[in-house]
Order: C-alpha cells, then structure tokens, then sequence
C-alpha cells in the first residue's frame, strides 16, 4: 500500500517521492500514512508548511479520502472500503499462501542451529539457537528459499578421550542408559576433580583421545554409545520443541576430512608455524587461527573449515548461517578469512547470526559444577504450569494435556523471539505464561477467542464494505502489512518482527472484539465474520512462522 501511496503522490510533485520517505502516524487522527515534506524545503526555496498545503491541495484519487496539510506533513486519509475489501479478498483467498513470495528463487540456506555437545547438557544457548534457527527457516521459506538446518553435533574433541578414561575407572553400564547426559556429565567433572591430583590422568585422556581418531574399535564403540545415547535425550527436548533437521553431520563426520583440507592450506602457502602449532595468520587485529596443536590433534576451527567447504560443495547454498551465540563472534571472523584467504568466494555469503544470553535475576544461567539447569525439567515446568491455568479456566476442555504443551512451550519460544536476538533476555516462566501483555499466551488466546467467533457465527455468505469504523480500520491496516513484513524478517533474519507484528494484530483484534458488536444484523455480520476469518489465517500464520502452535481452543 506504501507503494501504491508513493505513486499516488508522484502525479502531484516533481520532486522524488520515495517509500521510505512515506510514515505512518501514531495517531489515527493525522491520517494512514503521512509525507514529511521538510527534505524538500532547501531545493524548493519554500517552507515545508506551504509546500504540504500546496501538494495537499492537489491529491484527488480514487483511493483516497483525503488529504490534509498539518504543520508540515501532508496527511493521507485511504478510502478505506474500497482498501479493505482488496486486503480481505486477498487473504481470503490466498489464505495461509498470504505473504508467500519466491524472493528466493529457490536458492539453499543452510542453516547450522542447535549444535548441542554430546554428552553435555542442553544448555539455554542451544534452546536459542533452535528456536531461533527453525523460525529462519520458516521465514526463509516462506520467501522462496530452500532452507537446510543442519545440526552440527559437538561430538568430537580432546573431551571425548577424557570420558572414555573417566568411563571405563568409574562408570556404569546402567547408569548411562537411564539417565546418559547425568551420567557422563558426572563422570567429567569427576575426572576434572581427580585430575588435579593426578596428572597421569591428563595423559590418558590424551592417549584416549588419539585411540580414537586412530579408529580403535572398542574406543570407537564406546564413543559411538555414548552419542546415540546422548541424541535420544536430544531427540525428546526436540520432539517437545516440534523442531527437526535435515542433516545431524556433527564435527566427527568432519574426522577423516581434514587431512585434505590442511594439506590444501599447506599448498596455497597459508600455514605458518608457531611454537609447534600450525596456525594460519587471520590479519594484525586478530588472533591466528589455530589449526593444528603441536601434538597434531586438529581443533574445532579446523572442523569449522572443513565443513564449510563439504556444505558449500553439497548445497551450493547462496548463504549459510550460523545460529550461535555472540561469544563465538570472534571464531567466526576467522572462520571466514581463513575461507577467503583459501579463495572461497563463497566465503562472503557466511553470515554468524549471534544471539544473547538468557538470563536469570541478571546473571547468566550456567552448566558449571552442581548448577546445571536442565532444560527437560525447564520445559516440563512451563507446560504444568500452563495445565494449571487451564485446570482454573476452563477445565472441560477437550485434548488439554496438547493445549497445556502448545502453551507452555509456545510461551518460551515467543518470549525468546520477542527481542532482537541479540540482546539477553530475562528468563522468567510466571511472567512468559502470561496471558496478557506481549507474551505467547496472549497471541494464543486471541487466536482462539477469534476462532470461537468463526464456530459461533457458522458460515458466512458474501458481503460488500459500506463502512470501517476505527477499530476495524486498526485491523485491515495490520493485516496488509503482513506480506511486507515477512520480507522483511527474511531479509533481516529477524524473527523478532514477526513476533511484535503477531502481538499487535492480536491487540488490533482485541480492541475490536472489545468494542464492536460482531453477531448482528446480515451483510455487516458477513462484513466482520469475514474480517474475523481473515484475522484467524493471518495469526495462525505468523504464530507457524515462529515455530509456535496454535490451538482452536483454549
Ligand atoms: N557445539 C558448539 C557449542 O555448543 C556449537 C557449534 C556451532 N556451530 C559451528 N559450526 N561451530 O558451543
């Protein structure tokens, strides 16, 4: 519509109009959309007050109502029937395709989200990082691309020889198959522990480690044990998120690869030695990037490298992101020079998409020692206390262990998405649950408030537009804005606008059913059963774009 506005203004003026020039006011009262016109005053020899009067004077079309001159601004009143019958006969008709575009031509993403450590806890960076990562996708295809999550495993590593130590002095069969990430993670830190007063045991580890990538059978089965065993438990927090992937190659699968890769560095000249380490010179302002220890175990920049290369042969992706937390920034950067140092053009398409901390009373939630928040139990508590609420309000409902869930989870995932990714977010379930304010819950109820109309009303006949009161208008101006808002968070890969646009449809919505009797007589019960059925397409939509359910019923 923006658009359509620029062009409606250009018949009138010779100076360039232009869609960002264009706002839209606050107040309902100075017009749908406004032009500044104080950019122009210096080449016009005139003031912004005359040159608005002037032009407002001018605008006739049929789209709008009128236009008015206000202290500098022209202000831009649609006609609104005729603009919200078009809006409406879109969704309509497109239903949940509203907002869809091919900007993407198809062109692969991969995108590396999750990426959670074998045996090691699901840590509230990795909660982020999928939850962020699958709303991506989500938009991205919306938009025409072919997203590709791939979720990177951390399962190899110097650690993985230390538990293998660890594991076969202490450990027990049993213990691992009920409760593996409790288990080994116990058994790490015990090693930790017992390390300090042992040295030896350092050099195990080592020695482990190197049985390891040698292919030593009973190391290897061992290994391979302990990831399947550690997956399982992923597998859970997953099937609770409704998140899935498309490929788990972890760093492991990047073992037997590297060589190649570390000889290519070596052939284009790029490795230098230092203090017996092979490193690659990242510029004067970073630190080199470390790619072979002097004991020739290879490092996780290494496996970085390597995988980069495989995806980008695999996919030819026309991007590839990585959903991980600011505190990898610094990897990243070298990650990416080493690849243009390689002469990997494809290396600028690498984007790190960094996210925040959560937080809890302003400190960092960590896995250190004892203080492990186990994101299983996180999750469990949100959907019990969603079951609670539910029990309060409306306990006949029908399928509410699946409403409970679709609440519960639902309110994490939107309490993460609502701020831009990268700042830290306050971890605070009671305040997420929420059902007003800008929380999950809210959006959900609105949702089904709207789809309870729709089950109330039953099926609605054709209608014309004679008029749109105020609260109405809120609504259609909302909805038009969805397509350009999609586009937007495709472009921005932020899921954040997604997340306010979703919450300020659903206040549109609420002051509406609010203030607007919407069962009444004959063509204006169409007019607004139809604005209702648009609101439910557009809301679920946005909801399914955030990686979030939507129930009917709440
Ligand atoms: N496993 C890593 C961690 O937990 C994250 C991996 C991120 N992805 C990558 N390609 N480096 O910190």
């Amino acid at each position: 519509m923006k658009q359509k506005v620029v062009e409606i203004l250009q018949r009138f003026t010779t100076e360039v109009i232009e869609e960002q020039m264009i706002e839209v006011p606050t107040y309902a009262h100075l017009g749908d959309y406004a032009l500044p016109c104080f950019p122009f005053a210096k080449k016009m020899r005139k003031s912004p007050k005359l040159i608005a009067e002037e032009l407002a004077g001018l605008i006739q079309d049929a789209n709008v109502e009128r236009a008015e001159a206000v202290n500098g601004y022209v202000n831009i009143f649609m006609k609104r029937s005729g603009f919200a019958q078009s809006v409406m006969n879109t969704i309509l008709y497109e239903a949940n395709q509203y907002g869809s575009s091919n900007v993407g031509g198809g062109g692969v993403v991969t995108i590396d989200m999750s990426s959670p450590n074998i045996a090691k806890p699901f840590s509230m960076g990795h909660l982020r990082s999928t939850v962020i990562g699958n709303s991506i996708a989500l938009l991205l295809e919306k938009s025409g691309f072919h997203p590709v999550k791939i979720n990177y495993l951390g399962d190899w590593g110097t650690q993985f020889g230390k538990l293998l130590v660890a594991y076969r002095l202490w450990g027990n069969e049993k213990q691992v198959q009920e409760s593996p990430i409790k288990t080994l993670l116990a058994l790490y830190i015990r090693f930790h522990e017992e390390a300090e007063r042992n040295e030896s045991l350092n050099d195990q580890g080592r020695a482990a480690f190197k049985s390891l990538e040698d292919g030593h059978p009973e190391a290897l089965a061992l290994w391979k044990w302990f990831r399947t065993e550690s997956l399982k438990e992923f597998q859970k927090i997953y099937d609770v998120l409704g998140v899935s992937f498309d490929s788990y190659k972890g760093e492991a699968y990047y073992n037997d690869k590297m060589d190649a890769i570390v000889e290519e560095l070596q052939q284009k000249n790029l490795l230098v030695e230092s203090d017996g380490a092979l490193v690659v010179d990242v510029g004067e302002h970073l630190p080199p990037c470390l790619i072979k220890k002097s004991d020739g175990a290879t490092l996780y920049a290494t496996r970085d490298i390597t995988a980069a290369i495989d995806r980008h042969k695999t996919h030819q992706f026309v991007k590839s992101l990585y959903v991980v937390g600011n505190e990898q920034s610094l990897h990243f950067v070298q990650l990416k020079t080493v690849l243009n140092k390689m002469g990997y053009e494809w290396a600028d398409t690498l984007q790190h998409i960094p996210f925040g901390l959560i937080l809890k009373d302003g400190k960092k939630l960590s896995t250190r020692k004892g203080k492990i928040v186990l994101l299983e139990e996180v999750l469990n508590e949100a959907i019990q206390l969603a079951e609670a609420t539910i029990d309060e309000k409306n306990p006949n409902l029908m399928n509410k262990k699946e409403v409970a869930k679709a609440i519960g989870v639902g309110a994490i995932i939107f309490s993460d998405l609502k701020q831009h990714r990268k700042h830290d977010i306050e971890f605070d379930l009671k305040k997420m649950l929420q059902t007003e304010g800008e929380t999950g819950p809210y959006v959900q109820y609105s949702y089904a408030r709207a789809c309870s109309i729709l089950r109330k009303a039953g099926a609605v006949d054709e209608f014309t537009i004679e008029e749109v009161n105020d609260h109405e208008w809120e609504i259609i101006k909302c909805l038009e804005q969805f397509p350009a808002i999609v586009k937007r968070t495709a472009t921005e890969l932020d899921p954040s606008l997604m997340a306010k646009y979703a919450v300020e449809l659903a206040q549109a919505f609420n002051s509406f059913y609010g203030n607007v009797q919407i069962v009444t007589q004959s063509n204006l019960m169409n007019y607004r059963v139809s604005l209702v059925q648009s609101v439910v397409i557009v809301l679920e939509e946005s909801l399914r774009l955030l990686g979030i359910k939507a129930p009917k019923e709440m």
